[in-house]
């Protein structure tokens, strides 16, 4: 049966690297995997006064209702000041509410941290890890995903055609398929 991948980036900028690279991992899960790109730039900040029913956001209901159909997530993420870009936090935040309704709840994660530079976005990855053990998501422990002078892997449109790093996409991907199928 058909798997549902949501892919949550957290980057907005037009020409983001971690969309890039999101959009070279992509086409590296099999078939049975549908994979889209969830967008979350449009969730008003989260405000705890929103679980009053009256009052929901419209793009709240839209992202939560999406989240639902979902099996599994992939975390493609820049590092923002060693941790998770705000709009990043803000979705788990919105998709983690009302209390007893979170749409995360143990849904396999794959996270993928990416950077220009040679820290590879290790604190975004592993703070963005923190919040998954509280949201109940098992995510991929092994191999490690760090994305690091990332514009060195990036061809001119934008995509990663080298061979080595396209096998080290391929073994993260084959990870999280592993993962997933345990679920
Ligand atoms: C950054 N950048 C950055 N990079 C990094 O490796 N560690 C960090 O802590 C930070 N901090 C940081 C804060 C803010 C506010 C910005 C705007 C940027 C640089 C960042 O990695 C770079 O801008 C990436 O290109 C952002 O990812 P996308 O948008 O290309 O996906």
């Amino acid at each position: 049966m058909t798997k549902n991948i949501a892919v949550l980036i957290g980057s907005l900028r037009k020409d983001s690297f971690s969309k890039a690279v999101a959009k070279s991992l992509m086409p590296l899960f099999p078939s049975d995997y549908n994979l889209e790109i969830v967008e979350i730039g449009d969730l008003p900040l989260y405000n705890q006064d929103y679980d009053d029913l009256d009052q929901v956001p419209a793009a709240y209901t839209t992202f939560r209702n999406k989240m639902q159909t979902m099996d599994a997530v992939l975390f493609v993420t820049p590092e923002y000041n060693r941790s998770v870009p705000a709009v990043l936090k803000n979705a788990l935040d919105v998709g983690s509410r009302p209390y007893g309704a979170s749409v995360w709840d143990n849904k396999p994660a794959e996270i993928v941290s990416v950077s220009p530079g040679a820290i590879s976005g290790f604190g975004a990855n592993h703070h963005l890890r923190q919040s998954l053990v509280f949201l109940n998501m098992p995510t991929v422990q092994q191999p490690e995903a760090y994305i690091g002078n990332v514009m060195n892997l990036l061809d001119d449109n934008q995509a990663v055609t080298n061979a080595d790093t396209l096998k080290f996409f391929q073994v993260i991907v084959d990870a999280f398929d592993t993962l997933i199928k345990r679920y």
